[in-house]
């Protein structure tokens, strides 16, 4: 099953999920407004669980080569543009929520880092294409696709502690793959890199 589902091709029943889950959260809600509340948190969960899997890809590969992690990395890039996919249902949500819903305005301090991680990840998601590793050159491309990646997982950490959303497995999660990146760092250093 795995075998098959390759590349672009993961990207299709990603986005068949996504459009059933909103419309059942429509359908049971009664309306798109009604089913903002809803949608906010499961579009951010499953965009997290696509971000842990892509940014933890090279390191799993690293430290646990198998047929599952090489898997992992061969579609990273597939995998970091599903998430750009979801997290991008996820903006859609807040926009329709601040701009529909009344009471729904957001502090500045939540809009800043929250735009700035949206802008970060459409450079991420417009730049995931071979053409662009050439136009950029592969230094500037790594460096954008790190910073931006560190970027995201900094929000995703902050918005997980236990003062704002308090999800304890987000949390967990976020310290893991920042785990695992160190040990493939230190497992590698010296060593060329998987990919
Ligand atoms: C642009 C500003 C953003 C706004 C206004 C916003 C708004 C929201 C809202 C209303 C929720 C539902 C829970 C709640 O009411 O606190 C939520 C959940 C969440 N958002 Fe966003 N969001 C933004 C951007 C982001 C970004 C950039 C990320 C990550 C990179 C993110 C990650 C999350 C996470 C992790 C949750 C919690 C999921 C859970 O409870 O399981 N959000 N957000």
């Amino acid at each position: 099953m795995a075998a098959r589902l390759e590349g672009s091709k993961l990207l299709i029943p990603l986005a068949l999920l996504l459009a059933a889950g909103v419309l059942l959260a429509i359908t049971a809600a009664g309306s798109y407004l009604a089913a903002l509340p809803l949608l906010m948190s499961p579009t951010a969960d499953v965009a997290f669980i696509l971000f842990a899997l892509a940014f933890a890809a090279s390191s799993l590969a690293r430290l646990l080569p198998n047929a599952g992690t090489r898997y992992l990395l061969r579609n990273r890039r597939y995998i970091g543009l599903g998430f750009a996919m979801v997290h991008f249902t996820h903006l859609a949500l807040v926009l329709s929520s601040i701009t529909l819903v009344a009471g729904q305005a957001r502090e500045p301090g939540t809009l800043v880092p929250g735009a700035i991680a949206y802008l970060l990840l459409a450079l991420m998601a417009v730049t995931s294409n071979d053409a662009s590793v050439r136009r950029l050159g592969p230094r500037r491309w790594k460096q954008l696709h790190k910073f931006g990646s560190y970027y995201i997982w900094l929000i995703f950490l902050a918005t997980s502690l236990p003062s704002r959303a308090g999800n304890a497995w987000m949390l967990l999660a976020c310290l893991l793959v920042l785990a695992l990146r160190i040990a493939a760092y230190r497992r590698g250093r010296g060593k060329k890199a998987p990919a």
